[in-house]
């Protein structure tokens, strides 16, 4: 079986039930991911259903005021992220007619989405395979493919890009990339990786080199 159904596999099994997953409506997704950003879930979960019920749509976020958005951001941090959102919901009404873009190309115009948060979306509310590359990842792939380029160099951050987006296929794009963030997350973990019951540890190239503890490699700036 290849990598990338092995990681499927698992996650059908080992999946937390998270409800960003349960839905496509690309808004719903948009929040999930931006309040993930510098998050854990346990932590962003209960502002993802906040904002959910005060805002259901883009249309009710953008006509709320500032101040309202960042009471409810309380307590998360980084408040450029509430101020760039509402700033966002209003250009969507504005420019999108108020029909939260789907399509990655688009997703990028947007204030505050990056590479990362524009595959999320187009991938998770309409499957466009667009691969998405976040902290789990480098950790999966640079252990399992034995990359040894540091994951903040430009030359590293093409080759992950590049390869994850060569592992990304035409079929469930969408489940692909969430089975291996949280096959990142709750497996293929930062300290005390579970090697002794993982699907892939015979392809594993950090495993079977004693490299898992080392990798990924990160430049220190
Ligand atoms: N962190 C960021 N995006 C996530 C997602 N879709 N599921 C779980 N954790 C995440």
């Amino acid at each position: 079986m290849s990598f990338q159904s092995e990681i499927v596999k698992w996650y059908f099994v080992n999946k937390r039930d998270l409800p960003w997953r349960e839905t496509t409506d690309p808004y719903v997704i948009w929040l999930s991911e931006i309040i993930l950003q510098q998050t854990r879930v346990e932590q962003g979960l209960p502002y993802f259903l906040k904002f959910l019920e005060n805002f259901p749509d883009v249309k009710a976020f953008a006509n709320a005021s500032e101040e309202r958005v960042l009471k409810l951001w309380q307590g998360l941090g980084y408040y450029s992220r509430g101020r760039n959102m509402l700033y966002t919901a209003k250009y969507v009404v504005d420019h999108f007619e108020g029909n939260f873009p789907t399509a990655y190309q688009d997703l990028l115009k947007l204030k505050g989405i990056g590479g990362y948060t524009a595959a999320a979306i187009s991938s998770f509310s309409s499957n466009e395979k667009q691969a998405v590359v976040d902290g789990n990842v480098y950790r999966v792939l640079a252990r399992y493919f034995g990359i040894e380029e540091a994951i903040n160099s430009p030359k590293g951050q093409k080759q992950f890009a590049q390869l994850a987006q060569e592992l990304i296929q035409d079929q469930e794009p969408a489940i692909y990339n969430q089975a291996i963030m949280e096959f990142g997350a709750l497996h293929c973990k930062p300290k005390s990786p579970l090697c002794n019951q993982c699907p892939v540890q015979p392809g594993c190239y950090a495993y079977q080199h004693q490299k898992v503890e080392q990798l990924p490699l990160k430049l220190k700036k």
